[in-house]
Parts: structure tokens; sequence; C-alpha cells
């Protein structure tokens, strides 16, 4: 029993410190190639607190596009502190009639709605759709990769701030991924069973060719 514990209690030791970093941080070098696991740690002696810090998520996103929303953030690109942590933070901000179309991310994501009132979802892999309303305060999480979207069904602009479990998580739009290709539309059609007619309609909305 003792013994069974002892080895239960090291394999956790051995698990986490496995995990633990080397490094305090590991502020991206952006001079440097980006891999799957992100980029160089810039050289430490170069880094100052401004590596750290973004600015000017209080100030709305250009909401001027076919779906009214915007989302802008920090993430390794704009705050190369973030690098390496897994985690990144965005303003959502989505105009009267506006919507964030159904999209991915490689990660999970948690939404905070601060203004407004949203609709907002996801699709599991077995085709259950999870959604509801959401209110300033109101708090959902959207589980790694699923299909989600979010919403404005109220009078109102909304802006809600996401956080996802990733430096860089990725933005796949289906839309987008659909109709802003270079896809043949017969193709297309063949992959979603949508017209080609509408298929070639949708491309030119969303700036495909073929
Ligand atoms: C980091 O910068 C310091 C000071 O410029 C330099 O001495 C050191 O060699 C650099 N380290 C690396 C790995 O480039
Ligand atoms: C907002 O985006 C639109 C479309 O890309 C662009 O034409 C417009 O200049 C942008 N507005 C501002 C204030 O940046």
């Amino acid at each position: 029993m003792i013994l069974k514990l002892f080895i239960a209690f090291w394999s956790l030791i051995s698990v986490s410190y496995g995990q633990t970093s080397v490094v305090d941080f590991c502020v991206a070098d952006y001079t440097i190639a980006k891999g799957p696991a992100g980029y160089s740690c810039k050289n430490a002696s170069k880094v100052t607190t401004d590596d750290f810090i973004f600015s000017g998520l209080d100030v709305k996103g250009n909401t001027s596009n076919l779906f009214k929303f915007a989302a802008s953030g920090a993430y390794d690109l704009t705050l190369p502190g973030l690098n390496g942590l897994g985690l990144s933070l965005f303003r959502l901000d989505i105009d009267v009639g506006g919507a964030v179309p159904i999209h991915t991310h490689r990660v999970s994501e948690v939404i905070i709605v601060m203004e407004g009132t949203i609709i907002a979802g996801f699709i599991s892999s077995d085709n259950a759709a999870y959604f509801k309303t959401l209110n300033k305060g109101d708090v959902m999480v959207f589980p790694q990769a699923l299909l989600h979207f979010q919403v404005n069904v109220g009078n109102t602009p909304a802006l809600a701030f996401v956080s996802l479990n990733s430096p860089n998580p990725g933005f796949q739009f289906t839309s987008y991924s659909l109709f802003a290709n270079n896809l043949p539309s017969s193709i297309v059609e063949k992959i979603t069973l949508i017209d080609e007619d509408q298929v070639k309609k949708l491309k030119s909305i969303f700036g495909g060719t073929n």
C-alpha cells in the first residue's frame, strides 16, 4: 500500500518536473522563423518590460466587413512575452445585426461578455449544438477545436473578451475556408453538396476564384 502510494506520488512528481520550464519566460525572437512550439527566445539580456505589455484593447476594432465584427488582441505577434506561455487575449466587437461567423481554433476559448447581448454556441463532433443567450458578466467556454460562433441579438453593439490557451490559436472561419480559396467550384460542390452556382456566388462574395 505504502509502496503503491509512493510510486503514484513519485510518478506525479516526475510528470510535473517533466512539464516544468527551465526558463522564466521565452520572449519571442522575431528574427528567427517560428516552429511548432512557437518562437525562439530573445536573448534575456535584451528583454524589457515592454515585451510583456500590449496596449489598445480599450479601442473598438474595425467592424466594416461582411459580418460586422472585429477581433483584435494580444497574441504572439503583438505581445512577444506571450510566446511559450499557452495563452492569448482578444477583444470582440460585434455591431448590431452582426456576428462572429462560425469558426474553429487549435485550442479552447473562454468568453466573457462586457456589453450587449449575444447568442454564443458551439457544435460538438457528434453534431449537437450547445448555445445560449449571454449578457454582461456571462462566461462560456468553447472546447478545443470545435466549431463555434457569437451573434449579436441585441439593439446595441456587443463587446466581449476572449482568452485562448495558445499564444497563437489560429482562426479558421468556415465560410472563408470554403469560399475564399481557389478550389474549382465543381469540387466545392462535390464536397459540400452546395450548387455550383451558389458556390460561385459565395466565392465572389468571399474573394475566392475558380
Ligand atoms: C546575450 O547577450 C549578451 C549581451 O549582449 C551576450 O554577452 C551573450 O553572448 C548573448 N547570448 C547569446 C546566447 O547570444
Ligand atoms: C476599416 O476596414 C475597412 C475595410 O477593410 C477599410 O476600408 C477602412 O478604411 C477601415 N477603417 C479604419 C478606420 O481603419
